[in-house]
């Protein structure tokens, strides 16, 4: 087993880099097989679900050459397969993105249902309304999903989304670039990767109009072309280390962000007595006194960010007084509270409500990550609590946050990773 040890309870102080957009970087790959040429993809983060999407173009037929750590050229144009290998596509949730891409280059793919994080039922009803709303049949069998459009060519029309789908949008943009004639969806979701996908593909020649508002508006075009790009800087791990600063006190230079990304976290952290100074691509986070209590509701962007939600709250349980959080987008996002409480927090969960008491420490357990975010926020008590932390299932963590060991040990964390084989097999044993 691979687990991180923290010995917690030391204030951060120093600089870290923010890496590529995880949630960027897993449309923008895909988005790819859109291209009729070499396409230069630069500040891709290093982490297990970029290393996933790439093997699986790889597996598909493209050319993918590494040219530096974050940088790759990858060139779809002679891809004739448009089904995804089995194995590779259901560890990544994101692995959805390849319907929409395969629909709009091919006008079919077969493709595996998503996996990626258990927050309770992740339907795709929406991506669906919208595949065959541009004139795709789409049915299950076989375990994979199979969409197809009998003129071999998407069509371009209006769609409504039911509810605001972050993965709807991306994939309806995906599909309808190359599509006849115009899309238009309404309802769209706004978060600034969808802004970041609608550049990528507006590079390399596709036309659209309104990322970033909730009417988007993609007129069909013949061919992309290759080009480069570089995706946005990561708003949640950026986030995260924020609020791993509010929880530990010190100071940190959070580099290389869109300060305006960041601007719901900030506003939430000034409300605890956290300092956010804003530069130019760049925040520093401070904290000296006591954090105080204050209220969450998570919601699509500009709301707060259901993938911050784990994170504050691990700031909140230290916070004086009553705080309570509500996940507006997720229906089962507190499964993280059972670990903190074996930390000595104290939280009472109500279906999408969780109220915090707050309290003077988290003191060390052993406990495992549940899920990408949910890890993450594991780490940040650990860095705070009093004594020894050790997180379990750190997979989980690896698939989203590049070099999270590294960077929280430059600024003066505790955090080690450690290898004990025993416990594989006590574990294959017990
Ligand atoms: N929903 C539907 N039908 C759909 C699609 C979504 O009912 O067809 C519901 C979902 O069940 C959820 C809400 O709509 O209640 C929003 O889901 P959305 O489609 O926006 O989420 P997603 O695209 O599956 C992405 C991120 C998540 C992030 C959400 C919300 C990726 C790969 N994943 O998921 O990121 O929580 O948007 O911002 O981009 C993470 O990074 O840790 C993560 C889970």
């Amino acid at each position: 087993m691979t687990k991180y040890v923290i010995h917690g309870g030391k204030p951060l102080y120093g600089e870290i880099d923010i890496s590529g957009a995880k949630n960027a970087a897993v449309a923008i790959i895909p988005a790819a097989l859109l291209v009729d040429g070499v396409c230069r993809i630069e500040n891709l983060p290093q982490i297990s679900d970029v290393t996933l999407l790439l093997n699986i173009l790889q597996e598909l037929g493209a050319d993918v050459r590494t040219v530096n750590r974050t940088t790759v050229d990858v060139d779809c144009s002679h891809i004739r397969n448009a089904r995804v290998p089995e194995e590779l596509a259901r560890k990544i949730r994101a692995s959805y993105y390849l319907i929409g891409a395969l629909l709009g280059r091919f006008g079919s793919a077969e493709v595996p249902p998503p996996g990626g994080c258990d927050f309770g039922g992740r339907p795709i009803d929406q991506h669906i309304k919208g595949f065959v709303a541009m004139g795709a049949s789409v049915d299950v069998r076989g375990g994979y999903i199979h969409a197809k459009t009998a003129k071999g060519r998407m069509t371009g029309t209006q769609i409504y989304l039911d509810i605001v789908s972050v993965g709807a949008t991306m994939n309806i943009m995906l599909a309808a670039v190359l599509a006849d004639g115009l899309t238009i969806i309404e309802n769209a979701a706004k978060e600034p990767h969808i802004v970041d996908l609608a550049n990528f593909l507006n590079s390399m020649g596709a036309e659209i109009m309104g990322a970033g508002t909730d009417v988007i508006k993609i007129r069909g075009v013949e061919r992309l072309t290759g080009g480069a790009y570089s995706i946005i800087p990561d708003q949640i791990e950026a986030g995260t280390y924020m609020a791993a600063v509010a929880a530990t006190g010190g100071e940190v230079l959070i580099k290389n962000v869109i300060p305006k990304h960041l601007e719901c976290i900030t506003a939430k952290l000034l409300e605890m007595g956290v300092d956010v100074e804003e530069l130019d691509d760049a925040v520093l986070v401070r904290r000296t006194g006591k954090l105080t209590r204050t209220n969450v509701k998570t919601l699509p962007y500009p709301g707060f960010p259901t993938d911050m939600q784990p994170q504050i709250a691990a700031v909140l349980c230290l916070a004086e007084g009553t705080s309570v959080i509500t996940e507006g987008v997720w229906d089962n996002r507190f499964r993280y509270v059972d670990e903190f409480r074996r930390m000595g927090a104290q939280i009472q969960v109500d279906g999408k409500i969780a109220v915090i008491e707050g309290v003077e420490k988290f003191t060390g357990a052993r406990i495992q990550a549940c899920d990408l975010r949910a890890g993450a926020a594991m780490v940040i008590a650990g860095l705070a609590a009093q004594g020894t932390t050790e997180i379990g299932h750190i997979h989980h963590i690896e698939r989203g946050y590049e070099d999270i060991v590294r960077k929280l040990s430059g600024v003066g964390a505790d955090i080690r990773v450690v290898v004990t084989p025993d416990e594989d097999k006590q574990a294959q044993v017990g």
